[in-house]
């Protein structure tokens, strides 16, 4: 029986087949177009030299074009053909409905530059979405222009600037948790900050004495994520608060994580300030490779009057219109942010529903324990308390028994046609392998990836060299990861060996 999970080894391409490149494919006087017989007079267009002469550019039909990239597209692995379990990107499934919505002609073909007499229903939606929104993270104001979560952090730790400045202090630090996503204190330089690690404790959560003894008049704020990194709720969330607010910090919540909790808690009530949400993550859009995803920075009343502008509003009239908030730290994005985001979220929320929401993260999070408990023994875990919607396994016995590296472990895992999840992050877990089943994954395909988890862990006590031969049963095997980095070759040139 085919894996429920699987693509690869069923897949035509499978066994490292070169695919020929286009400029390989080329028979000079091949066209994939045809032009009807000129009909009107022809003009000179006196173009340069260069121009005219023979560009070396792919000569084929339409048939081959079309089959060429087809073929490539099925040699990537996608959340469309098998579980994608990689920890802390949310790999989710996407309903189909969500991008029905987004392809909706009134709303695909907006010029973002319209005016909002001509762009009503747009704005509607944008005033609608930040409601749900601002329901869901128990929070009172949201922008939607920030295009990712990190762009939600920079624009968070320039609204905290903002208000500390409007206060006359000017602070420099803010606090981050050792596990804490690499965007965090890419973030904070961004914004002008400096970083300080606040080192967790055994159980895997912000040590709160040590949070306290870095707070001073100095710390401008706390970025965290709950559930953090390790895939744990911070259980002393409410104590951390406070403690930061009494130093006259912020907290931001730094939202990735969001697609645990949702109509379970609100970050709203456990003392942020600041939040923003992955709505690519959380509410469904199509990402990886850097985007196109939504950030949304969602604050309490004493932070509106920062946020970004323009704000939708609807007027008593039912006008809806741009408000500049009063002491906006002014655009983060060009124009509104990326709508379509937005559009296919709140499509996402209206089709499921508050009871639907919750229900999207207890599954994602029993999807989590479940896989958890079926690898625990061959796998570390290193932390007691239950995990959310991932969490973080290691490979360090089995390195240390059978020299096994959860690299090794990942690759295998690709020739049983399964993603590969997260690895070496947080980096403060040896071996680290963290893993985000998500909600709609079956338990048949729980089972399937368990399966193939603890088979790779046999194999590791028997024939290790598999492992680290492993991906053959992939269009590419294993690259070298520094060369491919520093010596990226994207285009095609006459000259290539
Ligand atoms: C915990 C956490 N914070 C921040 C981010 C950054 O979000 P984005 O990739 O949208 O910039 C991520 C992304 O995976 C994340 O997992």
């Amino acid at each position: 029986m085919p894996r429920p999970g699987g693509s690869a080894a069923s897949s035509p391409l499978v066994g490292g087949s070169e695919e020929p490149t286009l400029m390989e494919m080329s028979v000079a006087g091949r066209r994939s177009w045809s032009l009807p017989p000129l009909d009107v007079p022809e003009v000179d267009l006196a173009l340069p030299e260069q121009a005219e002469s023979a560009l070396p550019l792919p000569e084929v039909s339409e048939h081959d074009l079309v089959m060429h990239y087809t073929r490539l597209s099925h040699r990537n692995f996608s959340v469309d053909l098998g579980a994608y379990p990689l920890g802390s990107c949310t790999m989710k499934y996407n309903p189909k409905i969500c991008d029905w919505a987004a392809e909706y002609p009134g709303f695909r073909d907006l010029h973002p530059a319209t005016p909002e007499s001509s762009s009503q229903g747009a704005l509607a939606v944008l005033v609608e979405a930040e409601r749900f929104l601002c329901e869901i993270t128990g929070m009172d104001r949201a922008t939607f222009q920030p295009p990712a979560g990190a762009s939600g952090e920079l624009t968070g730790l320039l609204i905290m600037r903002a208000y500390h400045e409007d206060k006359g202090e000017h602070r420099t630090k803010i606090l981050i948790p050792d596990a804490a996503h690499g965007t965090n204190p890419a973030s904070v330089t961004l914004g002008g900050y400096e970083t300080v690690e606040v080192p967790s404790n055994s159980r895997g959560m912000v040590d709160v004495d040590a949070l306290r003894a870095l707070l001073d008049d100095q710390v401008a704020g706390l970025m965290i994520t709950n559930p953090n990194t390790l895939g744990l709720f911070e259980a002393d969330i409410i104590e951390v608060a406070d403690a930061v607010h009494e130093a006259g910090g912020l907290v931001y919540y730094d939202g990735a994580n969001l697609n645990a909790i949702m109509g379970i808690a609100k970050p709203g009530m456990m003392g942020f300030d600041i939040v923003h949400s992955n709505l690519h993550k959380t509410f469904a859009t199509p990402h990886g490779g850097g985007g196109p995803g939504a950030g949304p920075v969602a604050v309490h009343d004493h932070l509106v009057a920062f946020l970004p502008g323009p704000l939708p509003e609807v007027g008593p009239d039912g006008v809806f219109r741009w408000v500049m908030p009063e002491k906006s730290i002014g655009r983060v994005h060009g124009k509104h942010g990326n709508f379509g985001v937005v559009l296919r979220a709140l499509t996402y929320m209206k089709a499921l529903g508050g009871d639907g929401l919750r229900r999207v993260s207890e599954m994602a999070v029993l999807n989590a324990r479940y896989l958890e408990e079926l690898i625990r023994g061959p796998y570390d875990l290193p932390y007691e308390a239950p995990c959310m919607h991932e969490f973080v396994a290691s490979a360090k016995t089995l390195k240390r028994d059978t020299g096994t590296r959860a690299m090794d472990i990942v690759k295998a895992l690709m020739d049983e046609g399964f993603h590969a999840p997260t690895v070496y992050f947080p980096l403060i877990v040896e071996e680290a392998l963290m893993i985000e089943p998500t909600e709609t994954q079956s338990l048949q395909t729980m089972d399937a990836l368990a399966e193939a988890l603890l088979a790779i862990a046999a194999t590791a006590g028997t024939d290790p060299d598999a492992l680290h031969a492993a991906p053959v049963r992939t269009p590419v095997g294993r690259p070298d990861e520094a060369s491919a980095a520093r010596h990226l070759r994207v285009s095609w040139r006459d000259d290539d060996d």
